[in-house]
């Protein structure tokens, strides 16, 4: 284990592998660049600065096409030839990518985690200093299962009683792997307690499910202090007493709406990491969307992406880069002279990244 977010070797592919098993300081990491829309290409070119003023060296092989400007050039949202690029680079580090409401094609980020088997979204939500909040201290760590549930993509619409049906499929080899992910996780990394998060008092089949398979593996970690909530009750604890949570483990619907909440606890969608890990590869990628209504204006935070970058830089082992990355955010934020607009600041993204940068460089 050689940082916070390495649980299998089997992350790094074989070629990956040939360079990072060097016995010298190798030449460099590939990685899959995926820039996405909206803010996405603004705050993945700020995060590429960032990461470089590490040290550490990156040949980036970007891949701009996704979402509707895919649709236009290869008419899908998800080309193949990208897919094949991060299976076989092993990982990606990505933008957000809009999805039409209501209609248009099925969500570019949904299909690549399913396509990939990237099971376990991995979302820490920490108190950073400088930002005013209600609350101080916090440490969530959410695990969402990413592939299944609600996201499963079984809908249907019976026209002839104007019936409508989205299927919650989940299996009990994809809860069991998510719930031992997040056990283990918590566990190796020095948390104290899990609690896992369902509406089995409804839900009986699904949710249900997926709290006994907690419940069991509760029994095998006898030092992680166990609990679980109901959804609602949990959105309400979260709200009052989020400092009483650690790591959170949950289905993915339920996962992906407790996240948000738990990125307004910390400062918003602005500064909040997010990393899609599988057995075979990981992407990483913010909590936060495309954010249209602040798009292509130089005002999107870049440090939800840095962040992922962050967590990407620990997933390779670097953790003196990673360690300095993470200083250099520190001191930014307590000195709060370099703001951006959703942390009431007028810092723009482009300046916020070249200062930070900076700061990185001196803690090399
Ligand atoms: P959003 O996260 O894009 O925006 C919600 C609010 O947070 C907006 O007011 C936005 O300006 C603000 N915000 C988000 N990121 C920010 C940042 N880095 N700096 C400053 N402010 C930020 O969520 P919304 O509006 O629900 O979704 C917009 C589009 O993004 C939709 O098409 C949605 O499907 C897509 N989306 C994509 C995701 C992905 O690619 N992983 C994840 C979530 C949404
Ligand atoms: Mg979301």
């Amino acid at each position: 284990m050689r940082g916070p977010f390495r649980l299998y070797d089997t992350y790094i592919t074989d070629s990956q592998k040939i360079l990072t098993d060097r016995p010298v300081k190798f030449m460099s990491y590939r990685i899959a660049l995926l820039p996405g829309d909206g803010i996405g290409p603004e705050v993945t070119e700020a995060t590429v600065n960032v990461l470089e003023a590490t040290g550490v060296k990156f040949e980036w092989v970007t891949h701009s096409e996704l979402g509707a400007n895919a649709v236009e050039k290869h008419g899908v949202p998800l080309p193949e030839h990208v897919i094949d690029s991060i299976r076989e680079i092993g990982i990606a580090l990505k933008g957000p990518v809009t999805t039409p409401v209501g209609k248009g094609f099925k969500s570019v980020n949904v299909q690549l985690r399913q396509k990939l088997d990237l099971y376990a979204n991995v979302r820490p939500c920490k108190s950073l200093p400088g930002i005013k909040t209600p609350f101080k201290d916090i440490d969530l760590l959410i695990f969402r299962e990413n592939t299944e549930g609600l996201y499963s993509g079984l809908e249907s619409y019976d026209e002839r009683h104007d019936i409508a049906d989205s299927i919650a499929r989940i299996s009990k080899a994809g809860s069991q792997r998510i719930i031992n992910f997040c056990f283990e996780y918590s566990k190796t990394h020095g948390y104290k307690k899990v609690t896992v998060v369902h509406k089995a008092n409804i839900l009986k089949l699904t949710s249900g499910m997926f709290l006994k398979l907690a419940q069991e593996q509760a029994v095998k970690y006898p030092t992680l202090q166990f609990n679980d909530r109901i959804i609602d009750n949990m959105c309400m604890q979260l709200v009052v007493h989020p400092q009483d949570y650690n790591c959170i483990v949950t289905t993915n619907l339920f996962g992906d709406i407790l996240s948000d909440l738990a990125a307004g606890l910390v400062g918003g969608l602005g500064v909040v990491a997010g990393a899609n890990i599988g057995e075979k590869y990981a992407v990483f990628e913010a909590v936060h969307g495309s954010a249209p209504d602040i798009a292509g204006q130089n005002k999107a935070n870049p440090t939800a992406l840095i962040r992922s970058g962050e967590m990407m830089l620990r997933h390779l082992g670097e953790t003196k880069a990673a360690d300095a990355l993470h200083d250099g955010l520190v001191e930014i934020y307590t000195e709060g002279k370099y703001m951006t607009g959703d942390q009431g600041g007028t810092t723009g993204t482009v300046e916020f990244a070249q200062r930070l940068a900076e700061r990185v460089k001196s803690h090399i």
